[in-house]
């Protein structure tokens, strides 16, 4: 899934690395109003040190509720804000040191913070940002036409529609073709679907996806959406009021709190069956805990079960609802989710 093309690069971040972050802080400096004259002057840590590398052509989320520092990670590695402590660099160049040549080899899409031409369309604010970045001529034409079909501006029929009239998924969309002007090798993505219908979001999944696996680009996007972490990251950093709390690929990480899986047993009870008694036998017998639910197509019974008596807890489980007259229609063993590790390691209730 990885390059293992080695490129020449400056500085000294390892060679399969294309962003090296360490142990980074940030503080924001806000003057709080009290009272009507008096002003406070307040320090907000938004970045308490934190470290982290993306490798080459993978695709990076920093996953965190509100105000965990997403935002101002990806700024400082845009060269769009300076940090108060640590470094980071971009294939090999510092973000502060050596910002010009950061920018060179860069696309960014903030969530917030677009700056286009309100009066321009779609495709002149491309242009512009174009010639701007140093392209000109058909290499500027194509490059443009070749985006606005990519990022779907053209199927919506919008390309030629004023930036001020655009929705916000039309302008995430817009966002995203702006960053991809020069085909940058690392792509620097603040919520990228926020914004988006489901089928869009999908699409620009899938998009980003392609861009790292088969384009080899390397991409850092930002996220409070678990779903979308599980399905397009290589691996994730939880970040949570400026630390990093965990890292791994979705896989590693729930592994982590893998105390417990969830078995559903989807059956379809006999009329004899005595469904109070039901849960309370199984309980009985497997000593885990257990609930049951009405579903649509029967009743869903769910065990808590520690992962190596997962089989063990499947067949004493059918075989007893056999007994009490119960058809068993399905058996799932349920993973933990990201949303389970964040609820672990912060020990809070999700986002
Ligand atoms: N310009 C600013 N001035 C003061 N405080 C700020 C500023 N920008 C961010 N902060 C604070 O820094 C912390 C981190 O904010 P940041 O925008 O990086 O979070 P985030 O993870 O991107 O959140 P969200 O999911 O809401 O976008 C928050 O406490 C926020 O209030
Ligand atoms: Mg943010």
């Amino acid at each position: 899934m990885y390059s293992t093309q080695i490129y020449a690069i400056h500085g000294e971040t390892a060679m399969d690395n294309a962003i090296e972050v360490r142990n980074l802080v940030k503080r924001y400096i806000t003057y709080e109003r009290k009272g009507f004259l008096t002003k406070v002057k307040r320090i907000v840590e938004a970045l308490k040190g934190i470290d982290f590398d993306v490798k080459r052509g993978e695709i990076f989320g920093l996953l965190g509720p509100n105000g965990a520092g997403k935002t101002t990670t990806v700024k400082i590695i845009s060269t769009l804000l300076l940090p108060d402590g640590g470094y980071a660099k971009v294939l090999g160049y510092d973000v502060v040191e050596e910002a010009s040549e950061v920018r060179k080899v860069i696309g960014v899409s903030l969530s917030v913070e677009r700056g286009f031409f309100w009066k321009l369309t779609g495709r002149e604010n491309l242009k512009y940002f174009g010639m701007l970045y140093g392209l000109d001529g058909e290499r500027l034409k194509k490059r443009v036409e070749y985006l606005l079909d990519k990022l779907g501006l053209k199927k919506l029929g919008v390309a030629d529609k004023l930036y001020e009239e655009y929705s916000l998924g039309m302008k995430a969309r817009l966002s995203l073709a702006r960053a991809l002007l020069l085909d940058p090798e690392v792509l620097i993505l603040d919520e990228p679907t926020l914004g988006l219908d489901p089928p869009s979001a999908r699409a620009l999944r899938e998009f980003l996806v392609k861009l790292a696996h088969e384009f080899n680009k390397t991409v850092l996007v930002t996220t409070h959406n678990m779903f979308e972490a599980e399905m397009i990251c290589d691996r994730v950093a939880i970040i949570d009021e400026g630390r990093i709390l965990s890292i791994g690929s979705p896989r590693e990480l729930k592994l982590k709190v893998a105390d417990n899986m969830a078995l559903e047993i989807l059956i379809l009870p006999s009329v004899a069956t005595n469904l109070d008694k039901l849960v309370e036998v199984l309980r009985e017998k497997t000593d885990v805990t257990c609930s049951m639910i009405s579903d649509v197509n029967g009743y869903r019974l769910k065990l808590i079960v520690p992962p190596n008596r997962v089989e063990e807890l499947t067949s004493i489980s059918v075989r007893l609802l056999h007994k009490l007259g119960c058809s068993v229609r399905r058996v799932e063993v349920k993973e933990p989710t990201l949303e389970d590790v964040f609820i672990k390691i912060t020990g809070k209730k999700g986002f």
